[in-house]
């Protein structure tokens, strides 16, 4: 596999986060929180400026201007406070696809949890075999996760990625993002991210799964084919947007649905869901193993699917894994 990895213990995390935190952090403030003061303080901002943090400083003491777009995976660890998802944080350069090198590190032992990023994917891939377009600008995340009770968990966890990048999204101005069964996040009709779920096929990756996240964060040029569909984030937020400030919310969002999910309460990730679905009230058209079915989606569970009232009356549920929704 094709891959650079981007260094962590690079600079000081505490420091950036204190002066993420502050408006003005005084020599004071930053010697009682973090313990550090003098020529060591003067080392480490230097450090920061250096990877392109802008960093002000007056007598008073210094402020954070100005933060450059790349992942650094201290910066996305440092102070996360989540349960299980970001512990462990691995920033590759460039990449096949930041689902392979999850596997990888899978097979090798890495843990429940494990954020693997990159700045460019090179064979990037989406759902039913798909290519996905993954050059810089964009997030391209995948999340290992080894819950104790995989049996069936595919669906709720499509949902609760799904969830967790939507209410990430939404959280920037211009940004109304809305879910369309199964996994796609949409603003305002377009496609700015989708999200996808791969098991463990090998005995020993029974029961793991690769969440894999793209969104379309900065990136400025698309493929003819994919243009009228797709926007990026920026577009509609009218400004750049950073993403390692956005892959912190999806990984803190998620956490919390994984949470629910490891305890088996699957009900609110669908309430959640319901909130955010452009999808149920529609009409659709089902393709399944090569049948064609009609009808309106009245409800989603998280464990059995998409909820259908057919044309022929009989409520019939889809799993998102074999299922294409055609309006
Ligand atoms: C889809 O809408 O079809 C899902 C797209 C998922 C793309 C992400 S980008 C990070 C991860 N690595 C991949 O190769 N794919 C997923």
């Amino acid at each position: 596999m094709e891959r650079q990895e981007r260094k962590s213990g690079i600079f000081h995390a505490p420091l950036l986060s204190l002066l993420k935190d502050s408006e003005w952090a005084t020599e004071q403030e930053i010697a009682r929180h973090i313990g550090l003061a003098g020529l060591r303080l003067d080392r480490e901002i230097e450090t920061l400026r250096r990877f392109g943090f802008a960093i002000e400083s007056s007598g008073s003491g210094f402020r954070l201007a100005g933060a450059p777009d790349v992942f650094f995976p201290d910066e996305l660890s440092w102070g996360l406070d989540t349960a299980m998802i970001g512990r462990d944080v691995v920033v590759l350069d460039r990449v096949s696809s930041t689902n392979d090198a999850a596997w990888e590190l899978a097979a090798n032992g890495a843990a429940d949890g494990l954020v693997v990023l990159a700045e460019e994917q090179t064979r990037g891939r989406g759902r039913m075999g798909r290519s996905w377009f993954s050059p810089r600008g964009g997030l391209w995340m995948s999340i290992l996760l080894v819950p104790d009770k995989p049996a069936g968990q595919a669906t709720a966890l499509t949902m609760a990625a799904s969830v967790a990048v939507a209410k990430a999204v939404r959280t920037y101005p211009g940004c109304d993002a809305s879910i369309r069964w199964p996994n796609d996040i949409l603003i305002a009709g377009r496609k700015v991210a989708g999200v996808m779920v791969e098991t463990g096929s090998s005995r020993s990756l029974h029961g793991t799964f690769i969440l894999g996240i793209g969104v379309d964060v900065n990136c400025s040029e698309f493929p003819r084919e994919i243009e009228p569909l797709a926007a990026a984030m920026a577009v509609h937020a009218g400004a750049k947007i950073r993403r390692a400030d956005l892959a912190r919310l999806i990984i803190r969002f998620l956490d919390e649905l994984y949470i629910q999910i490891i305890r088996g309460e699957h009900a609110a990730i669908g309430e959640e869901w319901l909130a955010l679905s452009s999808t149920v009230g529609q009409r659709v058209t089902i393709m399944r193993n090569g049948r064609t079915y009609r009808g309106e989606v009245v409800d989603m569970d998280p464990v059995e699917g998409l909820m259908v009232r057919l044309d022929t009356g009989f409520v019939r549920a889809f799993r998102g894994e074999h299922v294409t929704v055609v309006k």
